[in-house]
């Protein structure tokens, strides 16, 4: 009995055992699950729940209560955020590979980058960093991926309801040569709840979605008209991804707005020391079909002109972001898509005050005290106009990798680092990272390239003072006369109403005005009878100088030169001394421009820029690409006394978009 009572009673303790083992099992679960199911339920989801990370064979799941973020293992890419009432906010009908990812256009297509091994980096209560790598093997990847070692990195924070993410992209010195024209991180949102898409104050609204199949694409491919949208407020418009671009200074925020859910989703960029090409370097944002674009490297807006070639033997290294996704949400009863906004503008404002960030563990990242300042003054010489020298107001400066004066606008590779002057000319260019650069300006209302001769090294915690820097800009004489203004666009000129069926009303305002589609097309209407003819004194370039130096459309898909005049008359010329006709193109694309003076029949021409520029500037609806200037000198024997005329000839008429757009011209007589 006592056996028996014994061993009853082992029995219950054992059952008792297992209870409780099911009973914490239960708790645990259920604790587990508590944030999850708030979420769902769009309740209140607690800011300072911890960051929490789950790891199995097919996924890597962060969540800290208000977004949870999912990644597959070990590729790295996005496949979830669940934000709210929203399950995912990426379109979960893609493939995995299609819903949040990093690309690389490189020679062989499109290369999503897809990763070997995932690794955490940090996981405590306030942060999870993950890594995503993979190291490229010549016997297994050679033409078949990028020739890129990859480390994709993914942070989430405590209280902060989104997600960090920034690459760390290496090529060994013996990775064969490769070109990477775009790379990028994209994101597919659900299309049928983000429809609303915001790039600035201005530019916002309902956009066409995969519901729109009645479209017709139009003379450049990337365009179209929808013909039968679902929205009939749409009918009609033009869609073209380009219409949305930005310049890289302006590239800070977008994104888009489920309007079923009062959700917005943004990608936030605080710096973009990372982008290629300067402060002027456009990109694309976001566009139809609910796509967000982080862009990194891209040739639009300046073709292979920008070097994204990579040589066997060249070491490199870079670091791209971090960038940050942002997810916000609001009443749907107020104003919801004004408050979405302001509010994304707000915690852009919050991100760029904690650049750099802090809390990043990849050391290629350096934070705030391995970073170094340049300071300066930078002052305008420009004897014929004031005989003192003049603050440069607003100018544009920065620190870029080493090359000749304006070689940053081609640089494709290295870190820039730009700011803005204030009134007097001061500049203050702060969190350098460690390197050796040049440092580079250009001043509104001057034409040229500044370039200061001296290597700018900057060694952690530097912090340099260049003093007053004085730019000298190309100039051989005084003024005789000038069309439009030195400032690198050709916003300034005859831009003309686009035809009314080839409408995009996100680009209706004046200042946006030249991101119509088909304006080039316009010319051979405008001046049906004959080519543009600018009179010096009677004409006015806001209205007589179109923007653009297309081509003539003569039917048939085929087009004609075009022969541009200036004509100006000199009351008196000095036969011995030296002219000097600045050019100044603001783009180029598949063109070139000859000059001669008073004979257009002249064989030769007196002057040619030779074949010039892939920026496509026309085609895409940019005011600019590259910047380029022409010091033309003129003997005084090609003009004369009285009237004169300047013929300006874009000779390459093999594609409707061969152009150039101008940016300023200048005719500068003898130095006296
Ligand atoms: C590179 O790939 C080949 C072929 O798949 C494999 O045999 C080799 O082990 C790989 N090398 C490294 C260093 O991973
Ligand atoms: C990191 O940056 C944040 C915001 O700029 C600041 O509040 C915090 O004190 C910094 N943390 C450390 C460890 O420096
Ligand atoms: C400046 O740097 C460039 C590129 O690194 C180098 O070629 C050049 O010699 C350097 N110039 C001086 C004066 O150190
Ligand atoms: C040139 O034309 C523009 C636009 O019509 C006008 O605003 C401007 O005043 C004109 N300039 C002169 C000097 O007439
Ligand atoms: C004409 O130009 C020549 C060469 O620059 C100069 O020597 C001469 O003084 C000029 N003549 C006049 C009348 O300005």
């Amino acid at each position: 009995m006592v056996k028996v009572g014994k061993r009853n009673h082992l029995r219950q303790l054992l059952l008792w055992l297992i209870m409780i083992i099911e009973l914490l099992l239960f708790f645990f679960v259920c604790s587990a699950e508590i944030p999850a199911r708030k979420i769902l339920e769009g309740g209140d989801s607690d800011p300072h729940e911890v960051c929490r990370l789950q790891t199995s064979d097919q996924k890597v799941v962060i969540d800290n209560g208000l977004v949870e973020v999912t990644m597959e293992n070990p590729s790295g890419y996005l496949t979830g955020i669940k934000y709210k009432g929203l399950d995912n906010v990426l379109e979960s009908r893609n493939h995995n590979h299609n819903k949040g990812y990093w690309d690389i256009v490189w020679d062989h297509g499109v290369d999503k980058i897809e990763t070997k091994h995932v690794k955490v980096i940090t996981r405590t209560d306030d942060l999870v960093e993950l890594s995503f790598t993979k190291t490229w093997n010549f016997t297994a990847d050679h033409g078949n991926s990028v020739p890129l070692n990859i480390d994709k990195r993914f942070i989430v924070r405590r209280g902060v309801p989104g997600l960090y993410m920034y690459g760390i992209f290496e090529r060994q010195e013996e990775f064969p040569d490769a070109h990477m024209n775009h790379i990028r991180i994209a994101f597919k949102l659900k299309e049928e709840k983000f429809r609303f898409m915001a790039l600035s104050d201005t530019r916002q609204r309902i956009m066409p979605s995969a519901g729109d199949r009645g479209y017709q694409t139009l003379a450049y491919r990337e365009a179209m008209i929808l013909t039968n949208p679902l929205d009939p407020q749409l009918r009609g418009e033009i869609e073209d991804k380009y219409q949305y671009s930005t310049e890289n200074k302006d590239n800070k925020l977008h994104g888009w707005i489920s309007d079923d859910d009062a959700v917005g989703f943004w990608i936030i960029t605080p710096s973009d020391e990372f982008r290629i090409g300067g402060p002027h370097k456009q990109g694309l944002t976001s566009h139809p079909r609910s796509t967000a674009l982080s862009m990194f490297v891209t040739t639009h807006y300046t073709g292979k002109d920008i070097d994204t070639t990579y040589k066997k033997g060249e070491h490199w290294k870079k670091v791209f972001g971090p960038v940050f996704i942002y997810l916000n949400s609001a009443s749907s009863e107020d104003d919801y898509r004004k408050t979405l906004w302001n509010d994304a503008k707000r915690q852009l404002s919050e991100e760029i005050k904690s650049w750099p960030y802090n809390f990043t563990r990849s050391e290629d990242f350096p934070h705030a005290e391995q970073r170094g300042e340049v300071s300066g003054q930078l002052l305008v010489g420009e004897r014929f106009i004031h005989k003192e020298l003049v603050q440069a107001q607003s100018a544009f400066v920065g620190l870029a990798p080493p090359g000749d004066a304006g070689s940053w606008q081609k640089d494709g590779k290295g870190y820039q680092f730009w700011t803005q002057t204030d009134k007097k000319g001061s500049f203050h260019i702060k969190n350098v990272r460690p390197g050796e650069y040049n440092l580079y300006a250009w001043v509104h209302g001057f034409i040229g390239d500044y370039r200061l001769d001296l290597n700018v090294t900057i060694q952690p915690g530097n912090k340099i003072n260049l003093g007053s820097l004085i730019y000298d800009p190309p100039r051989n004489g005084p003024t005789l006369w000038e069309i439009g203004i030195p400032d690198r666009t050709a916003a300034e000129f005859f831009i003309p109403e686009p035809y009314p069926t080839f409408v995009n009303s996100l680009c209706l305002d004046d200042a946006d005005k030249y991101r119509q589609y088909g304006l080039w097309e316009r010319y051979s209407d405008i001046y049906r009878h004959g080519d543009l003819v600018y009179t010096v004194g009677a004409s006015n370039y806001s209205r007589d100088w179109f923007f653009a130096h297309v081509v003539r459309n003569i039917g048939n898909g085929a087009n004609r030169p075009t022969t541009w005049q200036i004509k100006f008359n000199l009351e008196d010329v000095n036969e011995t001394g030296h002219y000097t006709l600045q050019l100044a193109l603001a783009a180029a694309s598949y063109a070139e421009i000859q000059v001669r003076f008073n004979n257009p029949e002249d064989v030769r021409p007196y002057f040619t820029t030779r074949r010039i520029g892939y920026d496509n500037a026309v085609a895409r609806h940019g005011i600019h690409g590259l910047y380029r200037l022409y010091s033309i000198d003129v003997p005084g024997n090609r003009i004369k006394k009285g009237d004169n005329t300047i013929f300006l000839t874009q000779t390459r008429h093999q594609s409707s978009y061969a152009a150039v757009m101008y940016d300023y011209i200048r005719l500068e007589g003898p130095s006296v």
